[in-house]
């Protein structure tokens, strides 16, 4: 029997190269850029599986090119770059890689809430720029994050693990989810439930965006909501850049409307050289790195992998996001 053919669209780690490899007739992509649309589009057309990245965008067009695509594995656990309806109807499974970057994703979301508040990229620049010529009383004084009110919005897997971190600086922790409310959590790790989005935006000193991409969650945070913010407060957003308005957090941090905000992720990735956050010092922005550990982006290698090789043999992928495709499989 000849090996199923599939496409992997970037180098990930080789233990999960290795695993695909004995699995399947495997292509790589090498480059360090994103397969071209048009390159894309071609390589699928005679494979049974597709290991995609956030950055491949898996739509009707390229499922119509493919034929014969049984699986989509998404290295990343959100899907949002998947049309998963489409997946559905024609029987295509999808995997994505849950659980296993929650911790680090958690971590580095605290990360950026650290640096922000106490303003460290403004301090190191500082002092690589020679302006450090004493000790000052009134230099580069920032917010405090102990004793804080931290505001959750969308309390999933990585929303609980950034509220624990937060527990370890006795914040006051309170959420707004508009799907899911989780009364046990909220006596084991004392959160407080809000009952609106506007709610939790007027008391926290600091939001942070933990909710999927989603029709309903495009732009959740914009004009209106920044102008129900604390002119205190500081946004993180490590969940996708779309879910803030970018225009109106550009407008909002200008404006001190909001005191400043930390991103790993930005409308459109990478972010334009000419976008105007760039200007602004109150501003810490990342290139969607939350989950990049050596032994996070492993485990998502792996679970990537493994979601497509049980996909090739007609079994239900361990972590599926459309377990339902199955009943459309040709
Ligand atoms: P998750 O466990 O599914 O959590 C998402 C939470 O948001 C769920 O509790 C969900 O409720 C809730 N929610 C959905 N729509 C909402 C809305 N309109 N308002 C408020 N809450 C809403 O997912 P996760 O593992 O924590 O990951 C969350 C997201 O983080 C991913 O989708 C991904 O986009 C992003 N992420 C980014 C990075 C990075 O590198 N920056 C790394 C990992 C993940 P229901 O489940 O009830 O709908
Ligand atoms: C990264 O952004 C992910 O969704 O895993």
């Amino acid at each position: 029997m000849p090996k199923p053919k599939v496409f992997v669209t970037r180098r990930i780690a080789q233990e999960a190269l290795d695993m695909i490899a004995a699995a399947a007739e495997m292509e790589l992509w090498h480059d360090e850029l994103p397969p071209p649309r048009d390159v894309l589009l071609d390589k699928v057309r005679n494979v049974e599986g597709l290991l995609s990245l956030l950055t491949d965008n898996v739509d009707a067009e390229l499922m119509e090119t493919g034929p014969k695509l049984k699986i989509v594995s998404n290295f990343a656990v959100g899907y949002d770059n998947v049309d998963i309806t489409q997946a559905t109807q024609r029987g295509i499974l999808v995997g994505n890689t849950p659980g296993v970057l929650t911790e680090t994703t958690a971590d580095f979301t605290f990360a950026l809430l650290l640096a922000t508040a106490r303003r460290l990229l403004e301090a190191d620049n500082y002092t690589k720029k020679g302006n450090w010529n004493t000790w000052g009383p009134m230099i580069l004084l920032g917010r405090d994050i102990h004793h804080a009110t931290l505001g959750i919005v969308g309390c999933g897997r990585i929303g609980l693990e950034v509220a624990k971190r937060a527990r370890g600086f006795d914040m006051e922790v309170i959420y707004y989810s508009s799907t899911r409310r989780s009364p046990e959590e909220e006596e084991n790790m004392g959160l407080e439930f809000v009952p609106s989005l506007a709610t939790l935006l007027s008391r926290a000193d600091f939001v942070t965006i933990h909710v999927a991409l989603t029709p309903e969650t495009h732009h959740l945070i914009s004009a209106t909501e920044f102008a129900r913010m604390k002119p205190t407060a500081i946004l993180i957003n490590a969940a996708r850049g779309p879910i803030v308005d970018q225009q109106a957090l550009y407008q909002a941090l200008k404006s001190g409307q909001i005191l400043a905000a930390g991103l790993d992720v930005t409308e459109n990735e990478p972010i334009p050289l000419d976008s105007p956050l760039l200007t602004l010092d109150n501003v810490i922005i990342a290139p969607h790195i939350a989950s990049a550990s050596v032994v996070t982006r492993t485990k998502m290698a792996v679970m990537a992998a493994e979601n497509l090789i049980a996909g090739l043999r007609d079994e239900q992928p361990p972590n599926c996001v459309n377990p339902e495709a199955a009943e459309h499989q040709r």
